[in-house]
């Protein structure tokens, strides 16, 4: 694995910053180039190789990819669910220009050969099974991030297939950790709650009870996202992007579980725009080919995430009282 050079784009969001530390963890500090469009003050960029890059600025992708001639890109830029709908045409110029520079410098220069790009529960849609959503079925998103990930997903297995370019992709659930903050999206509330009730005892949802969403805690996002790129490629039979699924719940059951473990916590509703977001999405994702082809497994259940992230996240709120 040493000879690989991995390059982050986007490496500043939620996944990024993570997946930034794992990655130098594995292939070294001097062998992984994070880059995003502004450098983000969190302490994983404090060392470690760091570039300033649009995405949508091809000559400057250009630049380092001559400069580090990286083998390997993780590709994580893009307007998520929610931001998008308030940008769409930026959204989907953001989201898709971004990924043809990716797979085009990948075909054009050959010094990529691996890419990670991730989808989304957003490429479902109303006509979607909601509950035990296959892999193969209906896939008709409404929102423009949700028509982006599936074209893009179109996209990468087209790549793959027309010019052999491995192509690797995981369509996300919610994500949910405590080191870095999510942007601007749907599920982004489930995040939000456990700041909220170690600051303030009460969380003021933009979902309303019922609204079961499938989401995934971020230590098993990094592990089936190193896990996919690390299995060998007769492995990945999927070259569109697996289901993934870790746990599914409801705006009540996180409140539930979080009251189990801090006194007096209350949850009230307030609805916004991203209610029809969320309804449009599946509710219970069918993963099982990711576990067939290269063994996903999740490790967290809804209980035993809550324990962690409070667990992690006390201490952070009582240092900085
Ligand atoms: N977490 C994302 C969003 O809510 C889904 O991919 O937009």
């Amino acid at each position: 694995m040493t000879n690989e050079k991995v390059l982050v784009i986007g490496a500043c969001g939620q996944l990024g910053t993570e997946l930034v530390d794992s990655l130098r963890g594995i292939y070294g500090e001097g062998n992984v180039i994070a880059s995003d469009i502004k450098k983000s003050e969190h302490e994983v960029f404090s060392t470690g190789i760091f570039e300033d890059l649009d995405i949508l600025d091809v000559n400057r992708l250009g630049e380092i990819i001559n400069k580090y001639k990286p083998t390997q890109v993780y590709h994580l830029a893009a307007l998520l669910s929610a931001t998008a709908e308030k940008n769409p045409e930026f959204g989907w110029k953001l989201n898709m220009e971004g990924l043809f520079h990716v797979l085009n410098a990948a075909r054009d220069t050959g010094i990529i050969h691996k890419i990670y790009w991730p989808s989304s529960i957003a490429a479902f849609g109303p006509n979607t099974e909601r509950f035990n959503t296959p892999q193969y079925g209906t896939m008709d998103p409404t929102t423009i991030y949700g028509i982006s990930k599936l074209a893009g997903e179109l996209y990468t297995q087209y790549y793959y297939n027309r010019w052999g370019i491995d192509t690797r992709s995981l369509r996300y659930p919610g994500l949910i950790g405590y080191k870095s903050a999510p942007g601007g999206g749907t599920t982004d509330y489930a995040v939000a709650i456990y700041h909220d009730a170690l600051t303030k005892g009460h969380h003021d949802c933009f979902l309303k009870p019922g609204t079961t969403l499938p989401m995934l805690y971020m230590p098993d996002a990094l592990k089936a996202t190193l896990d996919i790129m690390h299995a060998p490629a007769e492995q990945i039979k999927i070259r569109t992007s697996y289901n993934l699924a870790g746990m599914s719940f409801a705006p009540e059951e996180i409140a539930a579980a979080i009251e189990k473990q801090v006194d007096g916590f209350t949850i009230s509703y307030e609805p916004d725009y991203r209610q029809a977001i969320a309804d449009s999405w599946p509710a219970v994702i069918d993963d099982s080919r990711a576990q067939e082809d290269w063994g996903w497994k999740p490790a967290y259940d809804l209980d035993s995430m809550t324990a962690d992230m409070l667990a992690n996240l006390k201490p952070m709120y009582s240092a900085k009282k």
